[in-house]
């Protein structure tokens, strides 16, 4: 378990390793000089400390920059402070405030200087998401799933899925806890990478870094480390996870017309960490189209991507994916299921885990467990009405009986008539039970 909480090292080269002049920040002097007469444009005066945090970047590459920038009269040196070391404070001129609005054509990116792509491609290959799932072991599972019910077969079955790393595919009917299996097993890919704000391809510009789905570690304050690259920050390995909303074009790079920036694309987001695409086949998106759009970088490991230009861009593909599904998987494509090698069924649980399921939503919920309130709820509403048991039926059962109670002002109890009034109303009625076609 010990190596699961460790980030990856710090590297003493590579894409980590601080940029001491414009050359090591891997962009051409084109963008960097786009992005500083935009910053002095849209900011006005600026000292050189300012400058450097922004573009995150040490101060003398940033004045080397500026040097640049003096050299073809786009910016002025406007004096400094009295400092032992004096920094100055830089203004736009003329000349600069036109280049700006040229650049600004381009895009209105404006914030730390992107990586390169070649350095991002070989950070993504540097902090795998393969690695921090090779150190799950059975103890992990058993810990992260203690408070559901599920049988030690599930867990023989699922464990090794993740150890893997590979794409796994959830399966079975409605409500035996697919999601929240899943919603639980995401804490179990441990472990922090580093993520860059943005990446420059082509002289385009991709917003990698998302708040929503990128967590820093210790609130950012890993970024003072002044011994490496700050561009990138230290995140926790992220768990994208998306349902019925996934779209094919959430699948490539979006560009904002306004800002003439590109989105990363979703599976982008998710490198290092978990896609998990819940109730798959029930997306707007057809699941023929992501699978025709997946097959190859499931297997390649690598996507490929389309900036605005039409230009094709070689990504990483680099997630633990996780597919959850209520279809019959023997409908999907077998070319797309040979790709996931590891299909696990969440099957109905038996009576016994029905019983501890039970026992355990009446204890959670302040209900007292009653063997023959459960006894007739069984009987009647499952094997006399023929209904398969499902794993979600404990928890919403006891959730009608909380409600009903509530209303009479009653204690709630698990009597035969409580028991009826909320099988009525969570359970659809069938012709044997009463109900008759119009
Ligand atoms: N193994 C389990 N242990 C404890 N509770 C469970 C388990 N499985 C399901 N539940 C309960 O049932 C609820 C519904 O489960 P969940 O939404 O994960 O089902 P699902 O298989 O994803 O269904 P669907 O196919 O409709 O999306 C959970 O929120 C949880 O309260
Ligand atoms: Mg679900």
């Amino acid at each position: 378990m010990g190596g699961q909480s460790e980030g990856p090292k710090t590297a003493a080269s590579g894409p980590l390793s601080k940029p001491l002049s414009i050359e090591d920040l891997g962009v051409s002097r084109a963008v960097l000089i786009d992005l500083a007469v935009k910053l002095l444009y849209a900011d006005g005066e600026l000292d050189g400390t300012e400058i450097a945090d922004r573009f995150k970047i040490a101060l003398p590459v940033a004045v080397d920059i500026l040097d640049v920038l003096r050299r073809e009269k786009l910016c002025s040196v406007l004096g400094s402070d009295r400092g032992v070391l004096p920094v100055y404070r830089y203004g736009i001129t003329e000349l600069g405030v036109e280049r700006a609005r040229e650049a600004l054509t381009r895009n209105e990116y404006i914030g730390p200087v992107p990586v390169s792509l070649a350095a991002y491609v070989e950070m993504v290959k540097r902090q795998g998401v393969a690695m921090a799932c090779s150190v799950i072991r059975r103890e992990d599972l058993e810990r992260a799933l203690n408070e559901l019910v599920v049988s030690p077969s599930l867990i023989n079955q699922l464990g090794p899925a993740l150890n893997s790393g590979q794409p796994i595919l959830l399966y079975g009917a409605p409500g035996n806890g697919k999601t929240y299996i899943a919603q639980n097993i995401v804490n179990l890919v441990l472990g922090s990478i580093f993520i860059p704000h943005t990446c420059e391809v082509e002289g385009q510009i991709i917003k990698i870094f998302d708040p929503e789905y990128h967590n820093l570690v210790d609130g950012g304050a890993q970024t003072r480390d002044v011994e490496r690259d700050a561009r990138w920050t230290l995140c926790k390995r992220p768990v994208v996870m998306v349902g019925g909303e996934l779209t094919l074009s959430s699948l490539g790079l979006i560009f904002d017309p306004i800002s003439k920036c590109h989105e990363a694309s979703l599976q982008m987001k998710a490198n290092g960490g978990i896609f998990f695409i819940d109730d798959f086949g029930r997306q707007l998106l057809l699941p023929e189209e992501l699978l025709n759009r997946w097959i190859v970088p499931l297997e390649a490991q690598v996507d490929y991507l389309a900036l605005h230009t039409g230009k094709q861009v070689q990504i990483p593909f680099d997630s633990l994916v996780i597919f959850s599904t209520n279809l019959d998987p023997s409908t999907l494509d077998e070319a797309f299921l040979r790709r996931i090698p590891h299909k696990v069924m969440i099957p109905n649980p038996n009576l016994y885990e029905y019983y501890l399921l039970f026992q355990r939503v009446c204890h959670s919920k302040g209900v007292p467990f009653d063997k023959d309130g459960f006894s007739y709820l069984v009987e009647k509403y499952c094997r006399d009405a023929d209904r398969p048991l499902r794993a979600c039926h404990p928890r919403d059962l006891v959730d009608q009986i909380v409600t009903i109670a509530r209303y009479n002002d009653q204690k709630p109890v698990l009597t035969e008539e409580n028991i009826d009034q909320a099988c009525a109303n969570y359970f659809v009625q069938r012709p044997s039970e009463g109900f008759r076609e119009a």
